[in-house]
This record gives C-alpha cells, sequence and structure tokens, in this order.
C-alpha cells in the first residue's frame, strides 16, 4: 500500500491571506505613485521584506521587468514568493538581507519598501543597500505607518512585542536623514488622501480607538517617503 505523497512543507497560509487581504489597498496606493512618478522602463524591481511576494506580484504584473528581486529574512517567506514570482520574470531572485551585497551596484531601477522599517534594527545598512543598488535617478517608495509620530504605534508596539516581534522606535524625520546621509534625495507625503476604508471594530487585528484616530492613520500619518538615486 502507498503512503501519503510528501507535501513541500511551505507554511499554512492564512497569515499571508489576511496580511496581503489588509494590504491591497495600501498597494493601490503605492502602485499609482510608481506609475505617476517613474520615467522611463523599468527593468529591474527590488522589494525590500517583501514576505510572501505579493507586492511584487502586483509591481510585475504592472511593468513587466526583466528582473525581480526580493529581500527577506524568513526562508519560508522568501520560498513562498520564489514559487509565486518563478514565471513573472526571466530573473528571478530572492535573498536574505545579510546577502543583499551580491545584487549588482546600480542595477535596479525600482525599489518598494511596504511597512518594514520598524522591524530593521541596521537602518544606515538598508539605505547604503538601497543606495547602492539604485541605478543613477532609480526610485526607492519607502512605506512606514509604525512610526513614533503615529498616536496608535505605542499601542500597536506593545502587540508587536508581546507577539514576540523585535521592534525599534523611528521618527519620520529618522528614516528620511538615514536616506539622504546614504546619498539619495528624500521627499515625504501621506501614502493616501482619500477613498473608502473598509474596517470592523471588532475583528481588527489592529485597533484604533476612534473613527478619527482610523482616518488620521490611514490618510495623515501613514507616509510614503520617496528616494531617488543622485548621478
Ligand atoms: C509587516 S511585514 C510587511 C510585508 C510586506 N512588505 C507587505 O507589504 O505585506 C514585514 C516584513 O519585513 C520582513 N523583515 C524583517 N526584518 C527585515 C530586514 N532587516 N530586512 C528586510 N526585511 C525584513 C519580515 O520578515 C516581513 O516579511
Amino acid at each position: 500500500m502507498s503512503g501519503p505523497v510528501p507535501v513541500p512543507s511551505l507554511p499554512a497560509l492564512e497569515d499571508d491571506v489576511s496580511l496581503e487581504h489588509a494590504n491591497q489597498i495600501f498597494w493601490s496606493s503605492l502602485l499609482d505613485h510608481v506609475k505617476a512618478d517613474m520615467r522611463g522602463p523599468v527593468e529591474s524591481i527590488l522589494d525590500v521584506g517583501c514576505h510572501h511576494g505579493g507586492l511584487l506580484v502586483r509591481l510585475a504584473a504592472l511593468l513587466h521587468p526583466k528582473r525581480i528581486t526580493g529581500v527577506e529574512p524568513a526562508p519560508s517567506a522568501r520560498e513562498r514568493s520564489l514559487f509565486r514570482l518563478r514565471q513573472l520574470a526571466p530573473a528571478v531572485t530572492l535573498l536574505p538581507p545579510e546577502r543583499w551585497g551580491e545584487v549588482p551596484t546600480a542595477s535596479v531601477d525600482l525599489i518598494t519598501c511596504h511597512e518594514v522599517l520598524h522591524l530593521v534594527a541596521d537602518l544606515p545598512y538598508l539605505f547604503h543597500q538601497i543606495s547602492r543598488t539604485l541605478r543613477p535617478h532609480g526610485t526607492a517608495f519607502v512605506v512606514a505607518g509604525c512610526h513614533t509620530e503615529n498616536p496608535v504605534w505605542p499601542r500597536w508596539r506593545e502587540q508587536l512585542q508581546e507577539a514576540g516581534q523585535a521592534v525599534v522606535d523611528r521618527a519620520p524625520f529618522d528614516i528620511l536623514r538615514a536616506g539622504i546621509d546614504a546619498g539619495l534625495r528624500g521627499a515625504l507625503r501621506p501614502l493616501r488622501r482619500d477613498g473608502w476604508v473598509l474596517y470592523d471594530p471588532d475583528r481588527a487585528a489592529f485597533t484604533y480607538s476612534s473613527a478619527e484616530e482610523l482616518l488620521d492613520h490611514q490618510y495623515r500619518h501613514k507616509l510614503l517617503f520617496r528616494f531617488v538615486k543622485q548621478p
């Protein structure tokens, strides 16, 4: 009698689905900014903290790049990303942050990074690698809502710490300075400024104490930083 067919040990999809579902509206706004700001063909894209590759899937559908790179510390997340992305570009590479140095200098047109910086201990290293790998005039779009000027952050930080995450307190100007110190031209704005906000106060993973706090997070405190590589 034959036994059960072995299945590759990929992690449960639940977290992936709920995180990606919650992020779609923010990724859509990010893609709108990419479309508005990027000039010329985008042949090479890199996402920092790509998790299971959902944002890269959407960027690939929009831009049809020749090269896709995901930087992600979790091996299971890299594995799932590679599986989803493998047919979306001729070259697809998934790397842990400590191997980012393998990406050739001045080779990437577009870098994205969505809600990762509050987990990054070494911000100068991250911006050094962004600056090194961007081609001249290449652009990095970095989204951060988990920062010290956001009134929800102390509550969310505690929640993340209780779940065992190591998190870092960062002010928006810390982020701006780190990019500028790495040789990039920095700018910022709210990621989105209008549109419907779907929210269920009784079932949300990360909560708000009032409608005002919810809308302030969505339209004011969730920041988009744009860093352009100087020639
Ligand atoms: C909150 S999730 C966001 C994932 C994804 N960017 C998104 O929009 O859904 C943060 C991700 O950053 C990754 N991460 C943590 N530390 C990192 C680091 N030093 N460099 C790059 N990614 C990191 C985590 O493993 C996780 O996948």
